[in-house]
């Protein structure tokens, strides 16, 4: 099915360097469809040669930025917002062509990455320093907020838009520029959004993205690792190359905000809401056919409700509809592409040889498409399990049947990582208990949709450090000057 928007100008193939859009010179890399592999565009191909016109661009325009007022600024970044809202069903179309989540949920992206938009160019005019006491006569003591320089946004395929939205939002806002890469499967979205941030004003160079393959994109990050101009990296993927980032900036100590892999789990205890709790795991782990960083991996139910709960999730998982993006009855589409689609077989197979039984799904559709999977529960997992290890990435449940809290606290727990956490109860005491023992970034109580503009995002552990979203996401985006004054008696 041809890809048909209202305004076809948001379909670009070409970086946008310095306030122009430039084509590929030499190698191209092909976009193509995840749901049937056609082949959408072809966008540049970059290496170090662009990563580098980009810095320089974005080097150019940062004394005037930062100067631009405040006001100002989130004038820009508030138009910016406005022409996403008004595009959100050429957007919504892009990325479910793209990166393959059903249409509805696409559009719902692209309202999600305007509320980051829009909450931080209202925050652009907050940035407000602190005037201190002094400690001794005839001084001034005050604390200022600078914008940290030139910012390197890596993003994910996983949230085409929304990820761009809450890493560039907020650089604008504080006063940084700009140079993006987005993921190798999913640029066309990112185009697009470049495109109407040009539209809505963004001087040339403070914006700038190249698009490069997964071979080249160590070339591009490499030339930014290395450049002293580029003073933050903001990373949104998995936790080998969030560290590999860590380590290569060290020498220029440039600040980080990484936002790694999840191994969320979803803990439903015997006095919780069981309706509220299938309606929450469904919602938590089925967006985005399970290709979100804090969708539940690990499913926990205590056991006096776990054949209860196991029989009714059944019902509601077999009856999901599979199918292409496009189709409006879709709710669960093509995964990102073959290496995903392999690694959630290998962890049903795996936790099939290691004594889990299929209640539902377990297969690939191929009469579909080659990407497509079918929205799975697994019973008897355990922590011997990849799929209880690793982040499956994938529409697959799998539960653990748990006696008491002790026992699935330390299972809960017993991660490397730390990025989300679930728990259904209704127990006010047992509540506070839980809450404080899971150790991850974001906690979830009696609650599947978490994310939120206002709210600060973000892991501990080997899920990463910094936060995206609300005062915290801007604060990374600033350093703070002291300034003293004296002689003033
Ligand atoms: C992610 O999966 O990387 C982000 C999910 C979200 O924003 O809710």
């Amino acid at each position: 099915m041809p890809l048909t928007l209202a305004h076809p100008e948001l379909l670009r193939n070409a970086n946008f360097i310095g306030g122009r859009w430039l084509a590929a010179t030499d190698r191209t890399l092909a976009v193509t469809d995840p749901a049937t592999g056609a082949l959408i565009a072809q966008v540049p191909d970059s290496g170090a040669n662009e990563a580098r016109a980009a810095t320089d661009a974005a080097h150019a325009a940062f004394p005037a930025w930062r100067r631009t007022p405040a006001k100002q600024r989130a004038q820009i970044i508030k138009r910016w917002n406005d022409l996403v809202t008004a595009n959100q069903d050429d957007l919504g179309r892009l990325i479910s062509r793209e990166q393959g989540k059903p249409l509805a949920e696409g559009k719902g992206e692209v309202a999600y990455a305007a509320s980051y938009i829009e909450w931080f160019a209202e925050q652009a005019t907050r940035i407000n320093g602190e005037v201190i006491p002094a400690p001794a006569p005839g001084r001034r003591m005050f604390a200022l907020k600078e914008p940290v320089g030139i910012v390197a946004a890596i993003t994910p395929w996983n949230f085409p838009a929304a990820m761009i939205a809450r890493k560039i939002a907020p650089a604008l806002a504080a006063g940084c520029t700009v140079v993006c890469k987005p993921a190798e499967d999913t640029p066309l979205t990112s185009l697009a959004l470049v495109a109407l941030a040009e539209q809505a004003g963004v001087p040339p160079g403070v914006l700038n993205i190249v698009t490069a393959s997964r071979e080249r994109t160590p070339e591009v990050v490499d030339s930014w690792l290395d450049d002293p101009r580029v003073r933050k990296i903001t990373f949104t993927g998995s936790t080998p190359v969030g560290k590999h980032l860590a380590r290569r900036s060290a020498d220029t100590l440039k600040k980080l905000s990484l936002e790694l892999g999840g191994n969320a789990p979803f803990i439903v205890f015997e006095d919780a809401d069981l309706d509220a709790a299938i309606d929450g795991l469904m919602a938590a782990k089925f967006r985005n056919g399970g290709q979100t960083c804090v969708c539940p991996n690990r499913v926990f139910i205590q056991d006096a409700v776990h054949d209860a709960f196991a029989e009714r999730l059944v019902a509601r998982v077999a009856a999901l509809q599979v199918g292409p993006a496009t189709e409006a009855s879709s709710q669960i589409g093509p995964m990102i592409n073959e290496r995903a689609v392999e690694k959630i077989e290998r962890h049903v197979q795996d936790a099939v040889a290691r004594g889990a039984r299929i209640l539902t799904g377990g297969v690939r559709l191929p009469a579909l498409g080659p990407n497509y999977f079918a929205p799975t529960v697994l019973t008897n997992a355990d922590a011997t399990m990849a799929c209880a290890c690793e982040e499956t990435f994938g529409p697959i449940t799998p539960l653990t049947r748990f006696q008491d809290e002790g026992e699935v606290i330390a299972q809960a727990n017993n991660t490397p990582f730390g990025l989300a956490a679930y728990f259904y109860s209704q127990d006010i005491r047992r509540v506070w208990r839980i809450a404080d023992a899971l150790e991850t970034g974001i906690v979830a109580i009696n609650e599947g949709a978490i994310a939120a503009e206002a709210a600060p995002f973000g892991g501990v552990k080997d899920s990463g450090y910094g936060r995206e979203g609300s005062v915290h996401g801007l604060e990374d985006y600033l350093h703070t000057k002291y300034v003293c004054q004296g002689q003033l008696d």
